[in-house]
């Protein structure tokens, strides 16, 4: 049996065990999915532990991804964003980041994204994975609105995008076609950075946050008449981006969003 799991600080609410197990139950992959909590301090023998017990991947999620990166040997994307949430233990210890391509592909579910103009709230971890994997993989105009400016600039320089400060967000909403929330703003607060009477029907509005699972700004985005995304799609999304690495196989990403949502609905 190949062993997986996830480390991270805290853990006990994640749904990547539901969605990587049911995902290898469908497709008959004798596997099994862990969750472990692991205090900072352990992280280093919690990965090359792993290593050693013969696992054959791990996801890394918060608070972990940016100091795992010391412990693995990162694709490009991953050294570039400065965070690794996989790890696949082949001839080495290689670290991913799939949540730059789990915003790329959740978006492209739904629209083309190639020539779009796209506003993207926030500057933190989140939004750099979404802004890199965007801007690296698909040509898109990118601006970054971020509380604190200047790490929107430094994030809108390294992409090469364009930083425009919180209060600007209502000038440019016009022109946007896609806007991602990135930010911690909507989380288990029924509140936004923007409302319906900003936003417009033709736009797509994708929320990373999950908890809840309509958030205030998919609410106003559905009032508006536009198209949503929620960021249950960016969780399965960047699972089956990982999954992928890990088998090989084609991720049975129906599978996976079934049983996260479930596994949600049941709370
Ligand atoms: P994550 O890993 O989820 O991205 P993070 O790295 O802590 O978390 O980033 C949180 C993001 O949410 C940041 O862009 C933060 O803005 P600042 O750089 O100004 O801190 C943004 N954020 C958090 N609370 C916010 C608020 N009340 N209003 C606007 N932006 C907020």
């Amino acid at each position: 049996m190949k062993l997986f799991g996830i480390i991270g600080n805290p853990v006990e609410h994640s749904l990547s065990p539901v969605m990587q197990n049911e995902a290898f139950k469908y497709l008959n992959i004798d596997a099994c999915y862990l969750k472990f909590k692991v205090e900072e301090a352990k992280l280093r023998y919690a990965i090359l532990g792993a290593e050693s017990l013969g696992f054959s991947g791990l996801n890394v999620t918060v608070p972990h991804k940016e100091k795992a990166l010391k412990y693995v040997e990162p694709d490009e994307l991953a050294g570039e964003v400065g965070a690794v949430n996989t790890i696949y233990f082949k001839k080495g210890v290689k670290g991913f980041n799939t949540d730059a391509m789990g915003a790329k592909m959740a978006l492209e579910g739904v629209t083309d994204i190639k020539g779009k103009r796209i506003l993207i709230f926030g500057a933190g971890g989140a939004a750099k994975a979404i802004s890199y994997g965007l801007s690296r993989y698909s040509d898109t105009d990118i601006l970054i609105a971020n509380r604190t400016f200047s790490e929107g600039l430094k994030l809108a320089n390294k992409i090469g995008g364009e930083a425009i400060r919180l209060g600007d967000i209502f000038r440019e909403i016009k022109s946007v076609d896609i806007l991602i929330n990135a930010t911690t703003v909507g989380l288990n607060e029924d509140r936004s950075l923007i409302y319906s009477k900003n936003l417009h029907k033709d736009m797509v509005v994708f929320d990373i946050v999950y908890s809840p699972l309509k958030t205030c700004l998919l609410k106003e985005a559905e009032k508006a008449g536009a198209k949503t995304i929620d960021g249950l799609k960016m969780l399965v999304y960047q699972g089956a981006a990982s999954f992928e690495i890990w088998t090989g196989v084609k991720a049975p990403v129906k599978v996976m969003e079934r049983a996260v949502r479930h596994a949600v609905e049941r709370g």
